[in-house]
This record gives C-alpha cells, structure tokens and sequence, in this order.
C-alpha cells in the first residue's frame, strides 16, 4: 500500500514536470492567438500596412519592440495601438510571445 502510495506520487510529481516544461512555448502561442488578425497566423503580414514582418524578426529584436512599446522607447506612428495590444501582458508574456514569434521563421 505504502509503496503504491509513493509510486503515484512520483509520477505526479514527474507528471507536473513534464506539464510545466511544456507550458512555456503553449502560453506564446495561445497569447498570439489575438494577434493574427493583424499580424497574420506565422507573422508573414504587414499589419495594418504599416508594421515590419515580425516573422522576420529576431528574438532580441521582438523582445525590444514589444518592451519599447510598453515603456514609450520605440514605435512608429501606431505604437499607441501597440501598446494597447500588449498591456495586459507581463515581461514573461512578452518572452515567451518572442520566443514563440521566432519559430515562424523558415
Ligand atoms: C489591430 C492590429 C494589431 C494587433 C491585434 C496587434 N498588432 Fe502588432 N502591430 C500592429 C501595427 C500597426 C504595428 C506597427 C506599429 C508602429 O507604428 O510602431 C505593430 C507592430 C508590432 C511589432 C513591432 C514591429 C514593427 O513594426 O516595428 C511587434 C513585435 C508586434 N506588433 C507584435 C504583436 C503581438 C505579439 C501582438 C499580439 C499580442 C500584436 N502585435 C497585435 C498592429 C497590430
């Protein structure tokens, strides 16, 4: 009994490893689903016309756009909208979003 007890704990316990490992890249991606409209399903548009192809981007430069956004230090002439899209989201969103946004590209 005692020992059944203990195999099920670790299993649990591995379990909630492997979920939580995982969670990482599935949270960029259900966070993008609200972007798509604009930015297309892999960041292959030009959103709105005006936006570059965050496909085309690299993680760094992802991560710099979207924090510049939210502390007012990049953006062109619709970075107000911009900053709207991403101020519900915290730092780690906005990582994991770049890390998800990098694995568009071909
Ligand atoms: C309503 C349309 C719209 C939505 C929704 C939207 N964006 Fe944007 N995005 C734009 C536009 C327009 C720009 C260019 C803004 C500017 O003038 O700087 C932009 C710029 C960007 C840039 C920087 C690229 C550049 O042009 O310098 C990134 C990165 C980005 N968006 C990511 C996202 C992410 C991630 C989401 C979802 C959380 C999102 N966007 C949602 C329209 C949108």
């Amino acid at each position: 009994m005692k020992t059944t007890l203990k195999t099920t704990l670790k299993s649990l316990v591995l379990a909630t490893a492997i979920l939580s490992s995982s969670t990482l890249l599935a949270d960029g991606a259900s966070i993008y689903k609200k972007c798509i409209g604009c930015h297309g399903v892999v960041g292959e548009k030009v959103a709105l016309g005006k936006s570059l192809v965050i496909a085309e981007m690299s993680e760094d430069e992802l991560n710099k756009s979207m924090n510049g956004y939210l502390d007012g230090t990049y953006g062109a002439s619709m970075k107000a909208l911009m900053k709207a899209q991403l101020s519900a989201l915290s730092k780690d969103d906005i990582s994991e979003l770049s890390t998800y946004i990098t694995t568009f590209k071909k």
